[in-house]
């Protein structure tokens, strides 16, 4: 992995604007894709609009949670490290309303469909899975079940590789004609897992 020497240290009051310009951006954009939704100003065909942006979005914030680590490592930029939580989180924000808008526009909420859909479509069934994960790595994300989990709590977060692979599988599985795109996020996610192979490995000793 690449390795710089001289540690890049930014100015703290800088890193604060950034994270709050953070927390804008990811939530308002969010906001505002819905509150378009609602207003009818998405074209037509919003659901699969609301359905392609979140599902997108929630991919792209968590590949961008994972990258965290390794540019920190690599540019000695420790200040990046606060980051991964917040866009982790997020992450699964955006996963949420994929879901919701999946069962609440193209299922109106009928349990008996949503469940079908889950065990009978097996992209589906793989979306699912990466969502509960999702689900528990930000539930498990609060500082205080961190710390009563001790070295569990790492182990458990691994398992962010495993979502970040099954959320490309589920988006390669969907396509029917751009595999490109899904494909590229799969290399991607794998690169990810090399890069983070020792400590995989540790954890399956
Ligand atoms: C229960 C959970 C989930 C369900 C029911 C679900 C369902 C769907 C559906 C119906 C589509 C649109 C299919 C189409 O265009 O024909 C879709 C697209 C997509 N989903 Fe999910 N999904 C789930 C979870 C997730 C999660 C957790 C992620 C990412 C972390 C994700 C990422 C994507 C992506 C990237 C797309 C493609 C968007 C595009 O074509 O631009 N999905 N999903």
């Amino acid at each position: 992995m690449l390795k710089i020497n001289k540690p890049i240290r930014a100015n703290p009051a800088f890193m604060k604007v950034a994270r709050l310009l953070a927390h804008v951006v990811i939530f308002g954009w969010l906001g505002i894709v819905f509150y378009q939704g609602f207003s009818d100003q998405l074209g037509g065909d919003p659901v699969q609009t609301l359905l392609d942006f979140t599902g997108i979005g929630a991919l792209n914030l968590l590949v961008i949670s994972l990258i965290i680590s390794p540019l920190a490592m690599s540019f000695k930029f420790t200040q990046l490290l606060p980051f991964r939580r917040p866009v982790g989180l997020y992450s699964a924000l955006y996963g949420l309303s994929h879901f919701y808008v999946f069962i609440a526009f193209e299922l109106q909420f009928e349990m008996q469909l949503i469940f079908a859909e889950i065990i009978k479509r097996p992209y589906i069934t793989v979306g699912f899975v990466t969502l509960i994960i999702l689900i528990v790595l930000a539930v498990t994300s609060v500082n205080r079940i961190k710390k009563r989990m001790g070295t569990t709590w790492f182990t458990l977060h691994s398992l962010a590789y495993v979502a970040v692979v099954l959320a490309g599988l589920h988006y390669l599985w969907l396509v029917k004609s751009a595999w490109y795109e899904p494909a590229i996020y799969l290399i991607f996610s794998v690169c990810l897992l090399f890069l983070r192979r020792d400590k995989i490995k540790k954890i399956f000793k």
